[in-house]
């Protein structure tokens, strides 16, 4: 716990997802080859990006944070040594302690590697969070309401949860089971799946369906939640549902940019987020509107907020108390979801009438045929 008075100060690892991410950093990268851009990247040192400012809850208390870049692209979490790959995301918690941070989030593929955050904060003196138990519960509100607004009766729907085994995925799906008619758990894993339905079937009491094939897995639900660590796209638009809603949490996203296109009766969101309040500054443009961040960002400015300098999510079991308790300190500083994002664009209330009309179009067509 701190001084209410002080200033508490947080930083959080970011990375670049893709070649626009790059591009939009550093315009000259374009231009060049995406190996020789892939190359640079990989021999470039972890370093400060940027200050964050302005962040002020609506309780008054205000922090200060920082990002710091581990420059790697999702690949490179793969295919490099993974020592080499700690190391960095270790000298990127160095850096936020010599800034004198007393939290650090890791984002993106900074949480994946090394059991999901616990191996590197092993070697922090700082604590360490992934953000996931913030980013569970905005993606859970925001599937649950959108799924509202297009008509699904949840209790009768069927839930698809891609990378069920994961640690996003796991919670949200032991969230949902109880609310929903049947659900489908998605991974590559059967192993990790059976395993992970025997536990919903002990603490939850509920049966639940198990696929390694996205495809069919996906092809009747409603409601398909994906949190994946796939680096390329993953939810075809051939797979998905009349009428059905797809909460995106994954980045780089899991849903095919051709859904957009192909498939007018189906709503799309991203997962995970959110308004920050105050007059925030991140002085680094992450492809998001200046007041919007990521939910699993949102979770290490939370925890400073509230001087709660301790590991709160980290690893594959994250606990539903956890995800209830940051949802509840996030409404008590002022954040919230910043409405629905699809495809990189917020969607205006019309949207929602028009996928209902595209679906029950489209229902009626193949009835006819
Ligand atoms: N929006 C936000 O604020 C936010 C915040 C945090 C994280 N994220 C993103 O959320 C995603 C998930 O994070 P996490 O921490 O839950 O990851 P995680 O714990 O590593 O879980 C990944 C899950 O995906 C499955 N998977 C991986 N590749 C797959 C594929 N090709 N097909 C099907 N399943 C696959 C894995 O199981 P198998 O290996 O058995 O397939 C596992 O179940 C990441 O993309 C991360 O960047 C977003």
């Amino acid at each position: 716990m701190s001084n209410d008075n002080e200033v508490n100060k947080f930083a959080f690892l970011i990375h670049p997802l893709d070649m626009k991410d790059v591009s939009r950093v550093e315009p000259k990268a374009a231009n060049k080859r995406p190996q020789l851009v892939e190359k640079i990247l990989g021999w470039m040192p972890v370093h400060k990006k940027s200050e964050i400012t302005g962040i002020q809850s609506i309780t008054g208390k205000r922090v200060q944070g920082w990002f710091i870049a581990v420059p790697y692209l999702p690949k490179h979490f793969y295919k490099i040594d993974r020592n080499i790959v700690i190391g960095r995301i270790i000298e990127g918690i160095k850096i936020a302690e010599d800034l004198g941070a007393s939290i650090v989030g890791l984002g993106g593929f900074t949480s994946i590697v090394g059991a999901a955050g616990i191996t590197v904060s092993k070697s922090a003196n700082i604590a360490v969070t992934s953000g996931n138990s913030y980013t569970i519960a905005t993606a859970l509100e925001g599937s649950l309401i959108a799924a509202k607004k297009i008509g699904i009766d949840i209790d009768k729907a069927h839930i698809a949860v891609i990378g069920a085994s994961g640690s996003i995925g796991k919670a949200c799906a032991q969230f949902l089971v109880t609310k929903c008619d049947r659900m489908t758990l998605i991974a590559r894993s059967e192993i990790r799946l059976e395993k992970l339905a025997e536990i919903i079937k002990e603490n939850r009491g509920r049966e639940v369906g198990i696929s390694t094939n996205i495809s069919t897995g996906i092809k009747d639900a409603d409601i398909v939640i994906t949190a994946t660590s796939s680096t390329g796209n993953i939810v075809m638009a051939e797979d998905l549902k009349p009428g059905s809603v797809v909460c995106d949490v994954s980045l780089p996203h899991d849903v095919s940019r051709e859904v957009q296109k192909l498939r007018p009766d189906v709503l799309v969101i991203e997962g995970g987020v959110v308004e920050v309040p105050g007059d925030v500054n991140f002085n680094y443009d992450f492809g998001y509107p200046s007041n919007v961040s990521l939910a699993c960002m949102a979770e290490t400015m939370i925890l400073a907020l509230e001087g709660r300098f301790e590991n709160f999510s980290l690893g594959r079991g994250i606990k539903l108390e956890k995800v209830e308790e940051i949802a509840k300190l996030g409404k008590k500083h002022g954040f919230k979801l910043a409405g629905f994002r699809s495809f990189d664009q917020f969607i205006i209330d019309d949207k929602f009438d028009a996928i209902k009309k595209a679906a029950s179009e489209k229902k009626a067509s193949s009835q006819t045929i």
